[in-house]
């Protein structure tokens, strides 16, 4: 009996589903090729699509419709005509906090071929891991809006941290860092943030003691922002908060080959839940339909999504037929300098793994 992979297909708005087939394709080709195990996809139309009709994002019931999935394999969701804010939290976020996905892993290696905005900075320069805090903080949605309208309005945003939600990331950060056999860095901002970038700090070093043998250190954000752009080479694995995590892996992005390579996974580590894998970027409304959306983001997260079922090997053939486009040069699509359609390096990359296999 081959093993079987239930994966939910959320493929969302403008781009999503042009890169998420190239996606697909590529797992079908692995499973193929491998013979021991196979995909099961189900498409979900959810979305803004579906929102201008129905008035919401997702069904009713839409998690429970999840549930029973291994994974969740998502394009982008957001389009012109919906707010942001709808969107975000009606379908991603709800996704993120009912699955409990509290960490976001976001992968920032400089692959071979890929193009890199910094001088003088070779590809091993340029390999991190962050881990990043996925389901509260800033984002937990805590707040207050009064007075709205008035002269006097107040807007309250309130960073929820745990004493759960911070250990748990900053253990799971510590195990990754162990298991790599790398350092640990933590980034906060203890000196402005005088209640819960302290406590982050203070539970930082509570949890090193439980790893004698990881090397640590903990960064300012703003000096962790600069380090970033000028010696990349200090950071192997990284864990931050759910708001610093989302702007410094927007510059790890950037660094490491731009938005149309970045990758994100939001992982449930107890599979109580389906964990959900993602290309980073948005829906792109300026080029969707153009049939020109660099797929290999979404690429990168199906490779994400084999390491997560533990076929790894598979998840590190896939990144290496990425490197072999992207160093041939001459199958990418415009973002890269190239003239190839979206298509045209999906099948670039099924190539490079059939005659690797
Ligand atoms: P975006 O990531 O969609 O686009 C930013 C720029 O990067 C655009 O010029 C776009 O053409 C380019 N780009 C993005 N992905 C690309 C790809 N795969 N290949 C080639 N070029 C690519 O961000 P933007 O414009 O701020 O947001 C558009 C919509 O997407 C908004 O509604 C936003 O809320 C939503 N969004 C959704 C996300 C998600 O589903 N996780 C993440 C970010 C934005
Ligand atoms: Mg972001």
């Amino acid at each position: 009996m081959k093993k079987q992979y239930k994966v939910a297909v959320i493929a969302g708005d403008g781009i999503g589903p042009e890169v998420l087939d190239e996606g697909i394709k590529i797992l079908n080709k692995v499973a193929q090729l491998d013979g021991s195990f196979e995909f099961e996809f189900t498409q979900f139309p959810w979305g803004c699509e579906y929102y201008l009709k129905h008035g919401k994002m997702m069904a009713d019931d839409g998690l429970e419709q999840l549930q029973s999935f291994d994974a969740i394999y998502l394009g982008a969701v957001g389009y012109p005509g919906v707010p942001d804010h709808i969107s975000l939290w009606d379908l991603l976020l709800k996704i993120r906090k009912g699955f409990n996905q509290y960490v976001n892993i976001r992968p920032i290696t400089l692959l071979e071929g890929a193009p890199c905005p910094l001088k003088d900075v070779t590809r091993e320069q340029i390999n991190m891991l962050v881990i990043r805090e996925n389901s509260e903080g800033e984002y937990a949605g805590a707040g207050e809006w009064l007075f709205k309208g008035q002269p006097h309005e107040v807007a309250l945003q309130t960073g929820i941290f745990s004493r759960v939600g911070t250990e748990r990331i900053i253990r799971y950060a510590f195990e990754e860092a162990r298991k790599q056999g790398r350092s640990l860095t933590s980034i906060s901002k203890g000196n402005a943030l005088n209640y819960s970038m302290v406590f982050w700090d203070q539970v930082f070093e509570e949890v090193a003691k439980e790893y004698p043998d990881v090397k640590t250190y903990s960064y300012l954000v703003d000096a962790a922002a600069m380090f970033f752009v000028k010696q990349p080479w200090r950071f192997e694995v990284v864990v931050t908060s759910n708001l610093f995590g989302d702007i410094i892996t927007d510059l790890g992005a950037a660094i490491a080959g731009g938005l149309g390579l970045a990758a994100g996974a939001n992982i449930n580590p107890e599979r109580e839940y389906p964990s959900m894998f993602e290309p980073i970027h948005g829906s792109a409304p300026d080029i969707a339909g153009k049939g020109i959306a660099n797929p290999l983001a979404s690429i990168w997260s199906a490779s994400q999504m084999l390491d997560f079922f533990n076929q790894e090997d598979w998840g590190k053939r896939l990144l290496s037929a990425m490197e072999q486009v992207m160093s041939e040069g001459t199958v990418l699509t415009p973002d890269m300098g190239g003239t190839a359609s979206t298509q045209e390096v999906g099948d670039a990359v099924v190539q490079k793994i059939e005659v690797s296999f």
